[in-house]
């Protein structure tokens, strides 16, 4: 058996986001899930159409206690959660201090279980009034999103020291939504994605800016300021690793996607960040299969994923070219034999250390999900948590995996069998 330590002071967690745990949200994702057209597509596909409506969703809404009481019991000592904006401004400029209160008493409960809260202030989903300006395509969105911003984080700034802008704006929405036309607002042009992931950075910027006066001031009361001096502004982007042919035509051009894929969004807003949030999830041959450089790798059928470890330390390794912290804010797997959950993450986090080992300033690490929960376009069939639920009940029951996972987490270091 051989051990491999962590640096100390390395962070254990996992992540979720509002619309898949919270349950009764209302916004552009909401609306497209109940829509006729969408309920008569899933019948033609055979599936049921109440699997991909996330209604209650895991009810986290209600029960955030009860799943932070679990995150605490697996040792976890990092929460990565999102604010839903169309609660917060449900009317364009109208805020709700009721749904503010609400997060104010989960970031409470997190750091009352120990757990430092990692907050997302956007993943996915848009407020109607917001979705029907036309969204990101809209020249004003980086201002509109940004008043949203100073909203919150002027009502959490004394309880929150890690901030997320976005979850994957360019990498996956921007192309999902804008270019693939398969996620709201279904747009299949190519105009549309550039014009998003332009105002996207602009956004990002405008609120890095913006969040970073709040914490320009001394703490509003300064014995209950947890975090007045270290706060960090990050985003989220998903990378994949890009298999790149020996040969030099095909070579170049794997090149030149990976730099779309993975590097352009974030070579824009690097300078504005404090850390680089990494979800790593697996790797990409849609621009040539190059099977002759890497073999089939295994396959997750559920997301048509093939998955490969090592990929995470490729990727980290080329995103120290940005000299930043970074934390791995979403690694995980759906729909296996619970057995190979744990794998899959010892196999990465060996990976991630290898990375660190190269001199990466990798922060901590984070698992999707802490539950199984409503899954983007995939709905309740896919299941990625450490902690199953039963959707009928809202029943928690922890995994195996979670339990070897927690381990990790209490011992800050890995147990490998050689
Ligand atoms: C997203 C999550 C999603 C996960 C698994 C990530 O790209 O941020 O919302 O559930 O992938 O598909």
């Amino acid at each position: 058996m051989e051990e491999y330590k962590f640096p100390e002071g390395f962070k254990w967690g996992s992540a979720t986001s509002a619309h898949q745990v919270e349950g009764g949200n209302h916004n552009d994702w909401s609306e497209w899930e109940g829509s006729a057209k969408r309920v008569e597509q899933l019948k033609k596909e055979g599936k049921n159409p109440d699997d991909f409506i996330s209604g209650k969703a895991c009810d986290s809404y209600n029960r955030y206690e009860e799943d932070f009481d679990i995150a605490k019991s697996l040792n976890q000592n990092i929460h990565r959660l999102s604010i839903e904006w169309s609660r917060i401004e449900p009317k364009e400029g109208r805020f709700d201090h009721e749904a503010m209160l609400h997060y104010v008493n989960v970031i409470k409960a997190l750091r009352a279980r120990g757990l430092e809260p990692m907050v997302t202030l956007w993943h996915f989903t848009n407020p109607i009034w917001f979705a029907e300006k036309g969204g990101f395509l809209n020249v004003d969105s980086p201002t509109m999103f940004t008043r949203y911003v100073k909203y919150v984080v002027d009502n959490l700034r004394d309880r929150v020291g890690l901030w997320i802008t976005f979850n994957e704006p360019t990498t996956i929405y921007s192309t999902f939504a804008y270019l693939m036309g398969v996620w709201p607002p279904h747009h299949k042009n190519l105009l549309s994605m550039f014009t998003a992931t332009n105002n996207f950075t602009k956004a990002h910027i405008l609120a890095y800016q913006e969040i970073k006066k709040i914490y320009d001031v001394p703490p509003a009361l300064a014995e209950t300021s947890l975090v007045s001096h270290n706060v960090m502004v990050g985003f989220a982007e998903n990378n994949a690793y890009v298999v790149i042919s020996r040969n030099w035509f095909k070579g170049l051009a794997g090149r030149i996607y990976n730099y779309f894929r993975n590097l352009r969004f974030i070579s824009k807003v690097a300078p504005y960040c404090d850390f680089i949030g990494l979800n790593y999830y697996n790797l990409d041959r849609k621009i040539f299969k190059n099977f002759d450089v890497l073999p089939k790798q295994q396959f997750v059928p559920s997301k048509k994923w093939e998955l490969y470890p090592k990929g995470i330390y490729y990727r980290l390794m080329d995103l120290k070219q940005f000299k930043k912290p970074i934390f791995i804010t979403e690694n995980g797997i759906p729909n296996v034999i619970d057995g190979e959950r744990i794998s899959f993450i010892k196999d990465h986090l060996y990976w991630v250390l290898k990375a660190i080992h190269g001199g990466v300033d990798v922060r901590g690490y984070l698992y999707w999900s802490l539950l199984d929960n409503f899954e983007i376009v995939d709905g309740f069939p896919v299941r990625f948590g450490l902690v199953e639920v039963d959707f009928e009940t809202f029943e928690r029951k922890v995994r195996p995996s979670a339990l070897e996972y927690a381990k990790i987490c209490k011992t800050n270091q890995l147990e490998i069998d050689s």
